[in-house]
């Protein structure tokens, strides 16, 4: 429930939703809090700095994870907004040794003629360089848990017709970010993979032919001693533009 609205809603001519709507579909009152300034800037600074410790880890341990930690993680990614709440994404966890190994082998393949067989141009593997990545990707082994995020292409109604799904990279894209910001949260860490093309994922996971593989996260702790590329991120003032009203002197 909205606690005491401090806003009001006199200022608009066309309230949401309309009693057209109101009547037609059912509609609850938001569970917002409303919290003092002082505590949204500590909140917003803690946050912060939680995610500005999250870093992409190619050197995952075996150490075990249960599965409820993974459960739990997919549970917020789909929390995400989506195009129409059509929620076109379905996430595939695996710990079977064996088909972790077929991921690694394919992935390896596809990977061998990005790096080696020129499949990637020079200027991205330019830009590639300070990350030190090559087709080597034992950590698909290694790691605990593998989950592969596909999106959804279309829908499939119980009649077997096809749905139409509306910003489907969109919204994969803002769950992936939210299963990401969820892992690191709990104290687990990932990467994002995309051992691209990626095609073999439908069919070493047998997905059907209206989902195609997003991302790929290998998901554990990190080794001890792991160690990540010397990255700096981009300045507020470089990623940020405001425009506010003129201040009236
Ligand atoms: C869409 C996307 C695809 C990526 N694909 C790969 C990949 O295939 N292999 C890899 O090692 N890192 C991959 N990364 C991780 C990036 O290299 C990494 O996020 C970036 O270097 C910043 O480092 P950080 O995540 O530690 O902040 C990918 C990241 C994104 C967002």
């Amino acid at each position: 429930m909205c606690d005491s609205a401090p806003v009001s809603t006199d200022r608009y001519q066309y309230p949401y939703p309309s009693a057209t709507t109101a009547v037609e579909h059912p509609f609850d009152g938001l569970d917002f809090e409303r919290r003092p300034l002082n505590e949204m800037r500590s909140r917003s600074q803690e946050f912060f700095d939680l995610m500005d410790r999250r870093r992409s880890v190619r050197m995952l341990s075996d150490e075990p994870v249960p599965i409820e930690l993974i459960e739990a993680a997919v549970r917020t990614a789909s929390t995400a907004p989506s195009g129409a709440h059509q929620q076109p994404w379905q996430f595939v966890a695996i710990s079977d040794p064996a088909i972790k190994r077929e991921i690694r082998l394919a992935a390896e393949a596809e990977e061998r003629v990005n790096y080696e067989e020129n499949r990637m141009n020079e200027s991205w593997q330019r830009e590639l360089a300070p990350l030190g990545t090559d087709w080597h990707k034992e950590f698909l082994e290694i790691s605990p848990w593998i989950v592969v995020l596909f999106e959804e292409r279309y829908g499939i109604r119980d009649d077997r017709s096809k749905r139409t799904h509306y910003y489907v990279k969109e919204s994969c894209g803002i769950a992936a970010g939210m299963f990401i910001a969820a892992l690191h949260n709990m104290g687990l860490a990932t990467l994002t993979h995309t051992p691209s093309p990626m095609a073999f994922l439908t069919r070493v996971l047998e997905r059907g032919a209206n989902e195609r593989p997003f991302v790929l996260f290998p998901i554990g702790y990190p080794v001890d001693g792991c160690q990540v590329p010397r990255l700096q991120r981009k300045e507020l003032d470089q990623i940020l533009t405001v425009r506010s009203a003129p201040q009236s002197s």
